[in-house]
């Protein structure tokens, strides 16, 4: 079994997606304690350090480094300041990558990164991947391609070890026109799923800025983006449909039981097969949701990480 390292691996969307593609994760890391805990309950064989990543001085060897760096500075949700230290993190995945030098690596992040006023930092990054030694390549790729119930799209950086003299070949759609399959539904995600899970969805009202867009999809549609903020989350299609009134305003066309997804729904729309939530003095509704939001969907990681070329005999 190829080995790899993990940075920013949160509770392990993208870990999961590993592992489905058949690497043993030897090493995790995350700040977040509660992510530390779904991992752990989840993949307990994998040694998860908790902590600041800069805190690490020595990564274990392993064939494949993948990293989720936080993405605050370039999401349409977050600060959008190119400036911010939080944009500088990829610093420390590049530390990794030097020590280690994996044959490959994966990292994941917003897709906002291709934007104009973010343009340098993305090319910084390429450029310090490349001087570490690797051939890179990067793409937005859609998880609804890759049989996801979500809209998501994200960035992919990808880089082979320029000693393979190969370069990375990103996935094509599995799902959708283009791949051939019927994409994932919401109902197939979630039907079944109890439709009133006390204390598992966040029920504070809707406010005027929830209702500035609409949040809400058909059964037979893909989900609108999972977000990490549980005010944010879109509602499940057994609300009532919105209307729109005016620019940036909309309202329930009836009246009726509205909620946002549970975050164990929000799980199944980012493509987790089965993921435990252990009771935990951190794991509060808040942060459940926080850790399944910023996950990668594991079909997709899994995806870009099975296009990898088989280097690892
Ligand atoms: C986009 S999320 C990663 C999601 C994860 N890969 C997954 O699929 O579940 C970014 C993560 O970086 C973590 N993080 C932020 N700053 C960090 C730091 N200095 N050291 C380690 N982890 C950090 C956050 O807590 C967050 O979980």
């Amino acid at each position: 079994m190829p080995t790899a390292v993990s940075l920013f691996s949160g509770c392990g969307g993208s870990d999961a997606g590993i592992f489905n593609a058949g690497f043993e994760v030897l090493m995790a890391n995350d700040v977040l304690a509660y992510a530390q805990a779904v991992y752990e309950h989840n993949h307990p064989e994998t040694d998860y350090r908790l902590g600041d990543v800069s805190k690490i001085q020595h990564f274990p060897e392993a064939e494949l480094l993948v990293g989720c760096y936080p993405c605050q500075g370039f999401s349409q949700g977050g600060v959008r300041d190119a400036g911010r230290k939080i944009n500088t993190l990829y610093l420390e995945f590049a530390r990794a990558l030097n020590q280690i030098k994996p044959k490959a690596f994966i990292v994941e992040n917003v897709s906002g990164m291709v934007r104009k006023n973010y343009a340098h930092l993305l090319q910084d990054q390429v450029k310090v991947f490349t001087d570490a030694g690797y051939n890179v390549s990067f793409q937005v790729l859609n998880a609804s391609d890759f049989g996801v119930a979500q809209e998501r799209k994200r960035i992919f950086i990808v880089g082979i070890r320029e000693d393979f003299g190969i370069e990375y070949d990103f996935p094509q759609p599995t799902h959708g026109v283009l791949g051939g399959q019927p994409k994932t539904t919401i109902r197939d995600a979630i039907d079944g799923m109890p439709e009133w899970p006390e204390g598992e969805f966040y029920d504070l009202g809707f406010h005027w800025y929830y209702l500035s867009r609409n949040r809400r999809n058909e059964w037979g549609d893909q989900s609108k983006t999972i977000v990490a903020n549980p005010r944010h989350m879109p509602l499940h299609p057994m609300s009532p449909p919105l209307e729109k009134l005016d620019q940036d305003v909309w309202r329930f066309q009836h009246d009726g039981p509205a909620r946002r997804f549970s975050y164990r729904e929000a799980a199944k729309l980012q493509g987790f097969g089965y993921l435990a939530f252990p009771e935990h003095k951190y794991g509060s509704l808040n942060m459940r949701y926080k850790v399944v939001g910023n996950a990668v969907p594991p079909p997709l990681f899994e995806a870009v990480a099975r296009a990898l070329p088989n280097i690892w005999n």
